[in-house]
């Protein structure tokens, strides 16, 4: 990721170096108050919801010295039947040198990203994936651990329809730390890739673990018959007090968010002091600014 990178979507290409690389920029940036005014400009497309993702590129941009405006799916053509492709390459057409973008369609954005004259970041595809998300965890791992120690990624939940889990089975074999998953047998979808454990039952897989990656319940990507999963979720795969007695007391707990409280996890879970959800979120803010930097080429 550098000045001549024109699109981050996937980690196709993307070396350890890079990763590691890209960490100390956000080091840097976090000790960075505020750039001077920089001539890009940052469009922010996103076709469906986000608190974090969306919020983190902004604030990161003004920190960087980016010009930001936003797009939103309510307020945007899309909403009159114009494809998400001609809203993409209207956007171009207006010379913002950086959009990122978030929407429902799988693997669009490899298809439109070569025939755009901005530069474009995933902002979270479809289930495809969501690689900052990745990235940001990851960094929050390294720092929690103070650099990359061997780690063992229990990942919980509704796998299968998760863009973050899909970016975690890429990032996470880059780093070299093992992954094994539980939840739900009709949300895991993973039996063929031989590298991913499988555990059946959630005390074991937490026995195992080193970090404890719950996951939201994708309710919008289900279809109709999901209700037995949604249960056996909560009954059997809740990160919650009894649970995590299973994890051992330097392992970490982590979620993407949005959490749904009492679903994927309880109060107490969000509370532990194992808990990392909070530092995601701040090291969202400085990853994707490192990002941003990197790619548009503005020193730190
Ligand atoms: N983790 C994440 O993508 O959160 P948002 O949907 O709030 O952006």
């Amino acid at each position: 990721m550098n000045s001549t990178t024109r699109a981050f979507i996937d980690f196709e290409g993307v070396t350890l170096e890079d990763v590691e690389t890209l960490f100390s920029v956000a080091h840097r940036f976090e000790k960075h108050l505020q750039l001077p005014l920089v001539p890009h400009t940052l469009g922010l497309i996103f076709l469906e919801p986000s608190t974090r993702t969306r919020c983190s590129f902004e604030v990161a941009g003004l920190k960087l010295g980016l010009r930001v405006f936003n797009l939103e799916s309510a307020e945007s053509s899309v909403m009159k039947g114009e494809s998400l492709e001609d809203t993409l390459l209207n956007l171009d057409a207006m010379g913002p040198s950086l959009l990122v973008v978030r929407h429902g369609t799988k693997e669009l954005l490899r298809e439109i990203a070569p025939r755009l004259k901005s530069k474009i970041i995933s902002g979270g595809e479809g289930i495809t994936g969501h690689p900052t998300q990745a990235l940001l965890d990851v960094l929050t791992i390294y720092r929690a651990r103070k650099g990359f120690k061997k780690e063992r990624v229990l990942i919980i939940g509704d796998v299968i329809h998760s863009r973050v889990a899909h970016s975690h089975f890429d990032l996470l074999h880059l780093i070299g730390f093992e992954i094994a998953v539980c939840g739900p047998r009709e949300w895991l979808g993973i039996e063929k890739d031989s590298r991913i454990k499988h555990f059946s039952r959630l005390e074991e897989g937490l026995q195992w673990a080193t970090i404890a990656m719950s996951l939201r319940i994708q309710k919008e990507r289900h279809d109709k018959n999901a209700s037995s999963s949604f249960e056996e979720l909560v009954s059997s795969f809740q990160l919650n007090a009894k649970s995590l007695r299973h994890l051992s007391e330097d392992g970490f707990i982590m979620h993407p968010g949005p959490v749904n409280r009492d679903v994927e996890m309880t109060r107490e879970a969000m509370e532990d002091s194992r808990c990392l959800i909070l530092k995601q979120v701040n090291n969202g803010v400085i990853l994707r600014g490192a990002l941003m930097a990197s790619m548009l080429g503005i020193k730190i």
